[in-house]
């Protein structure tokens, strides 16, 4: 079979295209056709040896797809051959076929593509539990989203739409904030070119909960918009700067800064990451969320398809489509 690999981890160029034995599963295991991959900011750091789970080279990067089951490993229940999945991984999504642990993967929901799929687990899964399990987002509470038209920026305008909150976008352009519009985002903030601070005071006075994929210049002026006893939710850098939070301000709103990393779930709590997941596919047969994919490249083109999101030209998702008519 095909799979991007890479065995030194000096970036996007270090990807190769090579034939590799098929997987073979072992017990709790799916052995999957890839449909499509999607893309995420976290795989631009795994090809530098910069995000935070490492895996041994030589190796296949991606973190979510979604296939057709090809043979289950023992002791699976559940899924059979034929049957179409979507899920989080680890490793090894930008391949034709890949192992996925049975405990992450949930059927497709009935008219989902397979693009749409693999633009699903990650992106929303994510949104989903940290606004409804790791913060508990109320409806008519204000939402303010960073970096709002990204993967999980624009998942997180759904989420909180669809929570019942009044939603803040903030994003570097008219034409990302016409995205998050389109996708529900109540109100719209360019962050190169407005005070987030002056802006919020108007618009609301204040919010309850920061959802922040950015850090950088944008955290700090959003953390001063928090109304007291608001959540801070810190879940990435994309600015490539790391925010600090002064204790002395935290103390005085009773502000809480939440960290918080998806990925744990599979392994910390698998039954809250399946329960987001299959809400989220609920929510996906209800019409409240609906997945914008803004590019769309073939494997062999996987080393572009992670460096759109570099350039910051992608909205929404990117795809890797593995088989034709993915
Ligand atoms: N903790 C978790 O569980 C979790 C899960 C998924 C993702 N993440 C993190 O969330 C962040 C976003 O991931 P993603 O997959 O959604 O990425 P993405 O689609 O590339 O979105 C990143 C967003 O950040 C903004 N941004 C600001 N400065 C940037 C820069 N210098 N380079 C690139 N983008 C920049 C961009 O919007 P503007 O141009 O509008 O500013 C862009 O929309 C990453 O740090 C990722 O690691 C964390």
């Amino acid at each position: 079979m095909r799979a991007m690999r890479i065995h030194e981890l000096t970036g996007i160029d270090a990807l190769r295209l090579e034939e590799v034995p098929p997987p073979t599963p072992g017990p709790g295991e799916l052995h999957v056709a890839i449909h499509a991959a999607g893309v995420n900011f976290a795989d631009t750091l795994v090809v530098k040896g910069q995000y935070q789970h490492k895996a041994e080279l030589p190796f296949t990067p991606g973190m979510e797809a979604a296939g057709k089951v090809l043979t289950v490993g023992d002791g699976v229940t559940g899924f059979a051959p034929g049957d179409r999945v979507l899920a989080p991984m680890r490793i090894g999504a930008y391949a034709e076929e890949a192992l996925i642990d049975a405990r992450h993967a949930v059927h497709m929901p009935d008219g989902m593509d397979y693009a749409a799929g693999a633009a699903f687990p990650i992106a929303y899964g994510t949104s989903h539990l940290a606004l409804t399990h790791r913060t508990k987002l109320q409806a008519g509470q204000v939402l303010l989203v960073l970096g709002a038209s990204g993967g999980v920026g624009l998942t997180a305008v759904e989420v909180g739409k669809a929570l019942g909150a009044t939603v803040i976008a903030c994003a570097s352009s008219a034409d990302k904030l016409a995205i998050a519009e389109a996708h529900g985002a109540d109100h719209l903030i360019n962050y190169l070119t407005e005070d987030i601070r002056a802006r919020v005071k108007d618009l609301t006075g204040g919010v309850d909960t920061v959802y922040d994929p950015v850090g950088g210049d944008a955290a700090s002026a959003a953390l001063r918009c928090l109304n007291y006893e608001g959540n801070f939710i810190t879940l990435g850098f994309a600015s490539g700067t790391v925010p600090q939070f002064a204790a002395n301000y935290l103390l005085v709103k009773n502000i809480s800064v939440v960290g918080y990393s998806f990925s744990t779930y599979r392994f910390e709590q698998p039954e809250t990451m399946r329960h987001t997941l299959d809400e989220i596919c609920r929510w996906y047969m209800d019409g409240k969320l609906k997945p914008h994919i803004s590019y769309t490249f073939p494997l062999e083109e996987t080393p572009a398809a992670l460096q759109a999101l570099v350039d910051r030209k992608s909205t929404g998702k990117v795809i890797v489509a593995v088989r034709e008519g993915g």
